[in-house]
């Protein structure tokens, strides 16, 4: 079977709009109506009149989608997309933790269950978070979950001292120095691009730091040739056809595998995204108090995120 004509025909009879993660193979991300980062995907999932979206990535992405847009059917191709971030955040214990520091707001990352949205008071996805915390004054007691890494980046350019909830990617907590001043030496014309979501040693090393759609537009309007990126490696396919003169080296994430490669992300085929389209399931549920509870931080999220012009 011919899957892309057949997704492009099920898109067209069931009026669904496809958004993708930037972390999706390339089949997938050419044939989506709308390829982007969380904070992208979440801005198209608040404005979209499809009776259906079909949301190529992981599960907490597809959530974040029906708790935006309760009224759509929101199907993900393969339901076992899960985080591991996200499932670093147990809600059980975020509570327990968070009772420990009265006083405290919870910004968390998006990357994280609708549990612990229902526990926050505003979201933050890479692409914002440092203007997230800085929208709170400097005396503001924070608690900032589930990424350690990113929290204590933010923590570094900003001079706030939030508490941070112990939890990490497994894609970028792996990506280890050694391999990326191996890389340096022997490409000393390259610059380092990283994820906030890499340890400490490696954001030091970097050039530049920031969010999938922040690095994509660094490496189109920076004048390098070269780049060693620290990141997922599905993020190269855009790298390439938008700069394909130059030259993109992923960080190995050790000599035998390549753990850089999201492996919940990655669950999603071709195969399944027409047969998610075809039968309508998986499909993401969510009761309404949760949805109501969990609306709140992630739209103050969007609502500080247009006044400062990051989205539209
Ligand atoms: P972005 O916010 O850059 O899309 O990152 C999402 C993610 O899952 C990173 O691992
Ligand atoms: Fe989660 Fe990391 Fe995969 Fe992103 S790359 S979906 S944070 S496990």
């Amino acid at each position: 079977m011919n899957y892309r004509d057949e997704i492009i025909k099920l898109r067209k009879e069931k009026n669904a709009i496809i958004l993708a993660h930037y972390y999706q193979i390339p089949e997938i991300q050419d044939i989506a109506d709308y390829v982007g980062d969380s904070l992208g995907l979440a801005q198209q999932a608040s404005q979209t009149n499809a009776d259906l979206i079909v949301f190529a990535g992981v599960h907490f992405m597809a959530e974040t989608a029906k708790i935006l847009s309760p009224e759509t059917k929101v199907v993900l191709p393969d339901i076992e997309a899960g985080c591991s971030l996200a499932d670093s955040c147990p809600p059980k214990e975020f509570s327990v933790f968070k009772k420990k520091y009265p006083g405290h707001i919870v910004i968390s990352y998006i990357n994280c269950s609708a549990a612990i949205k229902t526990m926050s008071d505003v979201i933050c996805t890479s692409g914002n978070a440092k203007q997230i915390v800085e929208s709170f004054s400097e005396d503001q007691k924070i608690i900032f979950a589930p990424d350690k890494n990113l929290g204590a980046y933010i923590n570094n350019i900003t001079g706030r001292n939030m508490i941070l909830w112990d939890g990490t990617c497994e894609v970028h907590d792996i990506l280890n120095t050694e391999s990326i001043i191996n890389l340096k030496i022997e490409h000393p014309d390259a610059k380092l691009i990283a994820h906030p979501e890499c340890k400490a040693q490696v954001l030091e090393l970097a050039d530049y730091i920031g969010s999938t759609t922040a690095m994509l537009n660094f490496t189109k309007t920076d004048h390098t040739q070269k780049y060693i990126v620290a990141t997922e490696t599905g993020i190269l396919h855009q790298m390439h056809i938008n700069s394909p003169e130059k030259e993109f080296i992923v960080v190995p994430s050790d000599e035998t595998c390549s753990c850089n490669d999201c492996p919940y992300m990655k669950l999603n085929t071709m195969e399944k995204l027409y047969k998610c389209m075809e039968n309508e399931i998986p499909e993401i549920q969510l009761d309404e108090q949760t949805i109501e509870l969990a609306k709140k931080p992630i739209n103050k999220m969007l609502d500080i995120s247009r006044k400062l012009n990051l989205i539209k």
